[in-house]
C-alpha cells in the first residue's frame, strides 16, 4: 500500500519521508561534505564489491546527495547512474553536485524505493552507502529493486553493523544522554541505522525478496568527523531529536560531556572514530 505523496511519489514509508523532507535531510543537504567525509570511509570497499562495468546501467538506492551516484556515473562512464531518494533538499544538493562537477550521465529521481515504480529489468547493478536500512517492509523493498535489476542483476550495499560496533554512534550519543543508549528489544528490527545489523536477518530478507548468493562482509572504518566536531554532531537529527524536551543549562553540561568524551579520538585536530559496516553482494535469483 501507499500513498501518493509530494511531486505525485508513491510513498510507503511516510515517517521517513517526514524526517529526511525535514531536519534530518535539510542537515544532510547543507552539511554534505561533512556528511560525505564521515561516510566515505565505506567507499573503496562497496565499489570494489560493485565491480561495476564501464557500459553499465547503475541504480544507486537511497542516493542522499549523490557522492555515490557520481562516483557510480564516473565508473560507468559509457552507461548511466540514477539515483533515488525520498529527500527533496537532498536531492536538490545531489543534482547541483554533479552539475557543478560537469557529469552528464546521471540522473536523480524522487521516490520511496520500496514501491517506486522502477523500469522493470532496467539495471544491471543497484548499490546504496546507507540508504536502505529504513524500510518498513524491507523484504517488499528489496523484492522491488529486484525487479528493477535484469536477471542475474546484482544488488551491493553497505549497512552498519551492531550499534555496540560503532562508537562513532555510541561514544556521542552516550556523552549526550549521559547515559548508554538503549536498542529496543521488543522491535529490534524496526527501520532505522541498525536495522540491517544482524547478518542472519540481511540473508533472510534478501533471500525473501528473491536474491540468491547472498555475502556479507564485515568492513571496518574510520569515520572522520573532522575538526570542531562537537558543534557539527550537535546540530544533527538524532543529537536535536534526544535533547529535544532539555533545557539551556542541560544541553552546555551535554556539551561538555560531549567535548570530553570526542578527546582521546582527536588527533591533529581532527575526531576520527570507528565504524563498523557490512558490504553486501546479492544476485537476483
Ligand atoms: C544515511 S542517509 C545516506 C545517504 C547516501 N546514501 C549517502 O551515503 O550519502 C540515508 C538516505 O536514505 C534515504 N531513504 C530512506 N528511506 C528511503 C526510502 N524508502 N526510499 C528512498 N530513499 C530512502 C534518505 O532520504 C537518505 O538520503
Amino acid at each position: 500500500m501507499f500513498k501518493l505523496g509530494m511531486m505525485g511519489m508513491r510513498i510507503a514509508n511516510t515517517e521517513q519521508a517526514q524526517a529526511w523532507n525535514g531536519y534530518e535531510g535539510t542537515h544532510w543537504a547543507d552539511h554534505h561534505d561533512r556528511w560525505n567525509t564521515v561516510v566515505s570511509g565505506i567507499n573503496d570497499e562497496l565499489f570494489a564489491a560493485a565491480a561495476i562495468g564501464q557500459d553499465a546501467e547503475v541504480l544507486d538506492v537511497g542516493c542522499g546527495t549523490g557522492q555515490t551516484t557520481r562516483l557510480a556515473a564516473r565508473t560507468a562512464h559509457h552507461g548511466h547512474a540514477t539515483g533515488v531518494d525520498l529527500s527533496g533538499p537532498m536531492l536538490v544538493r545531489a543534482r547541483a553536485t554533479a552539475a557543478e562537477e560537469g557529469i552528464t550521465n546521471v540522473r536523480f529521481e524522487p521516490g520511496d524505493a520500496q514501491v517506486h515504480p522502477f523500469p522493470e529489468g532496467g539495471f544491471d547493478v543497484a548499490i546504496s552507502r546507507g540508504g536502505i536500512m529504513f524500510f518498513a517492509d524491507p523484504a517488499a523493498a528489496f523484492a522491488n529493486i529486484g525487479r528493477a535489476l535484469r536477471p542475474d542483476g546484482r544488488l551491493t550495499f553497505a549497512c552498519l553493523r551492531e550499534m555496540d560496533r560503532n562508537d562513532w554512534f555510541t561514544v556521542p550519543l552516550t556523552a549526550l544522554l549521559g547515559h548508554k543508549p538503549e536498542f529496543s528489544d521488543s522491535a529490534p528490527y524496526a527501520p532505522g541505522m541498525f536495522s540491517l545489523a544482524d547478518p542472519g536477518r540481511i540473508r533472510g530478507v534478501l533471500s525473501e525478496a528473491g536474491f540468491r548468493d547472498v555475502r556479507a562482509v564485515p568492513v571496518d572504518t574510520a569515520m572522520v568527523y573532522g575538526s570542531d566536531a562537537a558543534a557539527f554532531i550537535l546540530s544533527t537529527g538524532p543529537a536535536r531529536f534526544n535533547l529535544r524536551d532539555v533545557d539551556r543549562s542541560a544541553i552546555e553540561r551535554a556539551r561538555e560531556r560531549l567535548t570530553t568524551a570526542l578527546r582521546p579520538y582527536e588527533e591533529s585536530g581532527t575526531v576520527r572514530m570507528h565504524g563498523a559496516w557490512w558490504v553486501v553482494t546479492a544476485t537476483k535469483a
